[in-house]
């Protein structure tokens, strides 16, 4: 595509070339196979699969597998691992490569105690010697079929931000790409991201930096590329019932103006999505319904009466229940 103006500019990370606009993060337990089909036809120009344990994968833990699955919607897409022990990453990478994954991402920034116990996820940018060890063993048995990621915080806590160093490192130890969550590991999903440890990453490493972190609108989008010269932007939480984030980032970065959804649109987005899961689920309806639940509840955050469809949206049990539930909402706020 030309660089013009009104034209998209696009950018290669991982082998990949895309439009620059916004990346979905990688969301254990909300950005399963169905948000991710969603958010990628709304227009998120990469998904990354949920982080799956490398030991699991080893041992041939059934749920591990189930989380290497990708489906042509959702490409081009990553998968994500996590694990401190060079040699599981090492045989994990080769089980993930026969799920066909574009790249595969390890996980430098999970706070969660679970994974942080283990030296894994955000632990490891406590000990940058052995995330070296880790990544170089990811990157020698990908041997070249994919390029590998990392995706990283700015450091452990407030009194140890080493962003730059440790992003150094991940460079030299083969990192195709990095992205960098402007939060500590202590900071976990709280107080407000900081893009500076962002911008000074991209200022000091070659390969390709995503930025990531508090990005909730397209001048948010704007204002990330802006302030931290990064390569693509990359948005979580602000994709909860909202996968036309994407639509509006890419309005954004054209100069376009974005028109949101009417609500008549998000409550058939409601429906469509948990149709998804539904179809994708291998649980009953019922069971997959528990899973739908949170998604239906965010399609409505901040409209007249999102209490009472929220409260409603927590007992749903199946699709006609759903159905019924936007019809009585259409109804009752025409
Ligand atoms: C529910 C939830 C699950 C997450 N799971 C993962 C994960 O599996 N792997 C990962 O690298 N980051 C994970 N993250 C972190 C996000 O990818 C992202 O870095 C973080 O939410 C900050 O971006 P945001 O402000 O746009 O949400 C998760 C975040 C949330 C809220």
């Amino acid at each position: 595509m030309k660089d013009t103006e009104n034209s998209m500019k696009t950018v290669t990370i991982a082998g990949q070339t895309v439009p620059q606009t916004a990346a979905l993060a990688p969301m254990a337990s909300v950005a399963d196979t169905a948000y991710r089909t969603l958010c990628a036809e709304h227009g998120a120009c990469m998904t990354t699969g949920e982080l799956v344990s490398a030991k699991g994968l080893c041992y041939g833990s059934r749920g591990s597998a189930e989380l290497c699955r990708i489906t042509a919607a959702e490409r081009p897409m990553g998968l994500q691992l996590f694990g401190a022990e060079p040699e599981f990453i090492a045989e994990a990478v080769q089980k993930m490569l026969s799920f066909g994954p574009d790249w595969i991402d390890i996980n430098m920034g999970c706070p969660v105690p679970k994974v942080v116990s283990q030296g894994a996820g955000s632990a490891l940018m406590k000990t940058p010697e052995l995330a070296e060890q880790v990544l170089s063993a990811a990157v020698r048995s990908a041997a070249g079929a994919v390029p590998v990621t990392v995706k990283m915080r700015i450091g452990w806590d407030g009194e140890s931000i080493n962003a730059v160093e440790f992003a150094k490192r991940m460079e030299a130890a083969g990192a195709a790409a990095i992205a960098v969550h402007g939060r500590t590991r202590m900071q976990f999903y709280g107080g407000e991201a900081d893009w500076k440890p962002i911008a000074e990453v991209k200022a000091a490493v070659s390969v390709p930096v995503i930025g990531n972190g508090d990005v909730a609108s397209g001048a948010d989008a704007v204002r990330m590329y802006a302030e931290t010269g990064c390569d693509l932007v990359m948005v979580g939480r602000a994709t909860y019932g909202n996968p036309w984030i994407f639509e509006e980032i890419e309005a954004a970065v054209c100069g376009e103006a974005y028109q949101p959804p009417a609500v008549r649109e998000r409550l058939a987005e409601m429906l469509r999505h948990i149709r998804m899961i539904l179809d994708t689920s291998e649980k009953s309806e019922k069971l997959a319904m528990r899973e739908a639940r949170k998604h239906a509840l965010w399609y409505l955050r901040g409209y007249p009466g999102a209490a009472a469809f929220r409260a409603r949206s927590a007992q749903l049990n199946s699709y006609a229940e759903a159905e019924a539930l936007a019809e009585e909402y259409l109804a009752r706020n025409p």
